[in-house]
């Protein structure tokens, strides 16, 4: 873990991407579980939790998978623009992050991603019914046999034409480390592959 208390602009970049990175890795990590914004076709934003698979400061991405027929699909296709939340309780920072959004569900990206997914995470793919649609009873949209096991690889491809990898590159990164001498925040903004940061008054 890096250090909690960067000092300059430059550190507290490399804070924000080396801790995304890691929290795409490790589950225990706040950063793994974001917030994710979108803008409905009413203006309406609409925040849910994500996972965050994927984050590389060389490319500047930051990833998340989700069912291709999901609500947010129809958001993005609209206005294709997210704003994503992360904030690590042992660390005390949060990042705010907003950018393009592009939707991958049958090119060599979904494919990568898709292959390095487990089959207890391809499970919920295989879900029959539309998500986010009316049911007529409770319902936990899984195949009958598949309640209690996760699939088998096989079993697992049905799922792959529900599978979408959502790949933003941010353009905004808003820092806050709370802290109880004083909190630190810093704002950072992209254009092209470089990063200006200034710092804000928290
Ligand atoms: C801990 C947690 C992790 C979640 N991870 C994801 C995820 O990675 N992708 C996803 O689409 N939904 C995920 N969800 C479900 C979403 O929060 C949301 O309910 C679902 O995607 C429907 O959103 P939509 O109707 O706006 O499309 C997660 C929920 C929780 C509580």
């Amino acid at each position: 873990m890096s250090d909690p208390r960067p000092n300059t602009l430059d550190q507290i970049l490399e804070t924000i991407w080396t801790e995304l990175e890691i929290g795409a890795a490790k589950a225990k990590h706040g950063f793994h579980q974001p917030v994710l914004a979108t803008t409905s076709s009413d203006g309406t934003p609409t925040a849910r939790t994500v996972v965050l698979r994927k984050a590389d400061r060389r490319t500047g991405v930051v990833a998340c998978h989700t069912d291709a027929r999901a609500p947010k699909l129809d958001h993005l296709r609209t206005t294709p623009i997210v704003a994503w939340c992360f904030y690590d309780r042992a660390l005390r920072i949060q990042v705010r992050a907003t950018g393009p959004v592009t939707i991958h569900t049958a090119d060599a990206i979904a494919q990568e991603h898709w292959q390095q997914s487990p089959t207890r995470s391809r499970r919920c793919y295989l879900a029959p019914a539309t998500p986010g649609t009316p049911a007529d009873a409770m319902s936990l949209n899984l195949p009958t046999e598949l309640r209690d096991r996760d699939p088998t690889v096989s079993e697992s491809e049905a799922g792959r034409p529900n599978f979408a990898v959502l790949r933003c590159t941010p353009e905004t990164l808003d820092y806050l480390e709370l802290h109880h001498d004083g909190h630190a925040r810093a704002r950072f903004t992209r254009t092209d592959d470089a990063w200006a940061g200034t710092w804000i008054e928290p």
